[in-house]
């Protein structure tokens, strides 16, 4: 009888908030972080060295290596001879990307890859507007390139890193942060402005990464052919404890994330699944040891 009464004369209220619909949250949250997250989501950010950049790429990731924060005597020292796949570039490349993941994290965001197709992309403008667009891309390529572009020889795709707020989904992502914020960045605003009323979504992918500490895994074995890793495996395998990801080696990092900076947050999720399974498994046998 009291708590009716007291549910009677309570006032019970919920904040409403905005009246925003979700894309103008992401898009208002996004305009404000834009500037403090200005250096988190800089183009043009490759994630993954599988294709190979030509020198202007390396230049250029080197000279923003160098203004960026002081440069550590490695950094400054490497020769432009050295460009290519070594150690040395490799280091730099990851620690980027795993700079620009946790920094993102850090600020309560999502970190993401966005691939768009610019062959795709010219091909959904009208006729009479590509060759402003085509000025526009060859902003973001060497100088030498510029004649090729114009002609219609585009790089396949662009790939750029973007943190954003939380709330932000890849429709957001595509349908409003890429046309209003990003392309004026990438293209130039003449050219960006092209974009609007185009429909993105077949020509730009948005996957969204994770940093690696996002994988459950605590050690790996790892080893050329016929060096003893199977017998290790089999060995540790009986220590109550210890779960393997797979009974036979994993070839996680050999195939799904092999050349990748960073994982995506599809595939962490996938390797998880499978280690807590397998720790499912091992907990069940060693009970029924137990008991
Ligand atoms: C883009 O193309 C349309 C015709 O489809 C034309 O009316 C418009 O002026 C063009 N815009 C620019 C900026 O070239």
């Amino acid at each position: 009888m009291a708590l009716l009464a007291l549910a009677s004369v309570a006032n019970l209220g919920v904040l409403l908030g905005s009246r925003q619909q979700p894309g103008e949250l992401c898009s208002s949250k996004y305009s404000e972080a834009v500037e403090k997250w200005r250096l988190l989501s800089r183009f043009p950010t490759e994630y993954s060295p599988r294709d190979h950049r030509p020198d202007w790429y390396w230049e250029f990731l080197l000279e923003g290596q160098q203004k960026g924060r002081p440069s550590t005597d490695r950094i400054a020292n490497l020769q432009m001879d050295d460009i290519g796949y070594g150690d040395q570039w490799l280091e730099v490349l990851f620690g980027q990307a795993q700079e620009g993941v946790v920094g993102c994290f850090v600020h309560g965001g999502r970190y993401w890859e966005v691939t768009m197709d610019l062959a795709q992309l010219l091909d959904l403008l009208p006729e009479a507007n590509r060759s402003l667009f085509l000025e526009g891309v060859c902003r973001m390529l060497p100088p030498a390139a510029r004649a090729s572009t114009l002609a219609g020889f585009l790089p396949s795709s662009l790939r750029l890193s973007m943190c954003t707020p939380h709330d932000c989904t890849p429709e957001w992502i595509t349908r409003i942060l890429i046309p209003e914020f990003e392309a004026g960045k990438m293209f130039g605003s003449p050219a960006a402005s092209l974009l609007t009323g185009i429909f993105l979504q077949d020509v730009v992918n948005v996957q969204e990464v994770l940093n690696w500490p996002s994988l459950h895994l605590d050690f790996a074995i790892a080893g050329v052919d016929n060096c003893g890793t199977t017998s290790l495996h089999r060995n540790l395998e009986q220590h109550p404890e210890i779960a393997f990801s797979s009974s036979e080696e994993d070839f996680f990092f050999v195939s799904d994330v092999v050349h990748r900076l960073l994982p995506l947050r599809s595939q962490v999720e996938e390797f998880n699944r499978r280690i807590a399974l397998a720790k499912d498994k091992k907990w069940q046998e060693t009970s029924q040891f137990v008991s």
